[in-house]
């Protein structure tokens, strides 16, 4: 297959974006927009294969259960999982980590354990381990950063011990764009005997994800950050772990046999997947997947990285305006403050102009408290963005400035 390399024309696949007049839009880290190519595989669904999937004995339901298990397949290449049944469709990340930290942390952990995350976390990687945590006795412990915002890997290391059991780490920071040294972290983690969950919410649009060679035990995923449907996402979780760990959410599907005493369980991946699934955002994600698939992912890269280079550089010249965060290596996300100007004002201002941005804490409290900010002003950029849409952002803050 050959892909495509003229990334500037990717705009066009995205109706929002194109039929929206004078809209920039700088966030994507909160949600992407779809490619009409999505938005066409959950219509197609709906319009000719719609029923319900697994059970029924007709031709419709065959046809529904294919395409929701070709899109579980699909994921499965995208993460290079090695078992189709390792992929378990979720509501999006915060459900995946919510179905770890309730199934297996919940049967893992003992009094006296350790739970390591890190301050860049978002809210969805942390207070799910705060309720673990607090049911089973075990501790919560945080890496820090350092003034870059990037791990401190000093401090990964000085934290790290025999009592630490679970790891939980974003591959990308929501906030600052930081891409963290996942393999590594995997490979010092399991060297104790630690189990490591990767939250790849903002990666999976940017990077190529690769689980097996990440060696991580866990990975969950958004569709919706990733060209995809809302409502649908994906927890990666290693066979042998997933067998072994309890069902979580019980009802219809995950079962094999009901009597009124006890029940059995069925099979990965069914047994976490309790209830009729999201059949036609599972189908929708697939379909978001084979667009990527669709794309040089070096090209896509190089223009992320260049849109991000001039982001940062023209920011970096206006006075009055700081940028925060200044990692090592990076998603196409920029952080920043403007003098004397509250974050929410700034996004405001900005959106009288046409230009979208995320203003506030991000749902990374912690990470703002360590950065001894209330918040910044974030504009995230992705496939669909240009030079153009950083002039924008550029005069939109200049006139910011004039206004506050
Ligand atoms: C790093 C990170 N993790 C987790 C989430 C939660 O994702 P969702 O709301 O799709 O479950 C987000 C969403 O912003 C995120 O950026």
């Amino acid at each position: 297959m050959t892909r495509r390399r003229d990334i500037a024309a990717l705009r066009n696949d995205f109706p929002l974006i194109t039929g929206s007049g004078k809209l920039v839009y700088l966030d994507s880290a909160a949600t992407t927009q779809k490619p009409i190519t999505v938005l066409d595989a959950i219509r197609d669904y709906y319009v000719r294969d719609n029923a319900n999937v697994h059970r029924a004995a007709h031709a419709l339901a065959d046809r529904a259960t294919t395409a929701f298990e070709n899109a579980r397949r699909a994921a499965q290449a995208f993460v290079n999982a090695q078992h189709a049944h390792e992929i378990i469709w979720t509501r999006g990340t915060t459900e995946s980590i919510n179905l770890v930290a309730q199934s297996y942390g919940a049967s893992a952990l003992r009094a006296g354990d350790e739970i390591l995350i890190s301050v860049l976390e978002h809210h969805s990687n942390i207070v799910p381990w705060q309720l673990v945590a607090a049911k089973t006795g075990a501790t919560l412990r945080a890496i820090d950063i350092d003034d870059r915002g990037d791990l401190d890997l000093d401090d990964f290391h000085r934290k790290l011990s025999p009592d630490t059991k679970i790891v939980a780490i974003g591959h990308v920071s929501n906030a600052l764009g930081t891409i963290n040294p996942v393999a590594e972290i995997v490979r010092a983690a399991h060297a104790v005997g630690a189990v490591v969950v990767v939250d790849g919410a903002q990666a999976a649009a940017h990077l190529p994800i690769d689980v097996r060679d990440l060696d991580c035990d866990f990975y969950a995923l958004s569709g919706h950050k990733m060209f995809g449907p809302t409502g649908i996402g994906v927890l990666y979780g290693k066979e042998a772990l997933l067998d072994a760990m309890p069902p979580w959410q019980a009802g219809g599907e995950m079962i094999e046999t009901v009597t009124l005493e006890k029940s059995t369980f069925n099979r990965l991946p069914y047994k976490f997947e309790a209830g009729t699934p999201n059949i036609a955002d599972a189908i929708g994600l697939g379909a978001a997947i084979e667009y990527l698939n669709r794309i040089d992912r070096d090209a896509l890269r190089a223009h992320e990285a260049n849109v991000l280079a001039m982001a940062r550089a023209r920011l970096g010249q206006m006075e009055g305006v700081r940028i925060i965060g200044d990692a090592r290596a990076s998603t196409a996300i920029v952080s920043f403050a403007v003098d004397g100007a509250h974050p929410h004002d700034v996004g405001t201002l900005l959106d009288q102009q046409s230009v979208a941005v995320r203003a506030g804490h991000h749902c990374a409290m912690p990470l703002m408290q360590r950065l001894g900010v209330p918040g910044t002003v974030r504009a995230s950029f992705c496939l669909y963005n240009s030079a153009a849409d950083v002039e924008r952002l550029v005069a939109g803050i200049d006139k910011v400035r004039q206004l506050l």
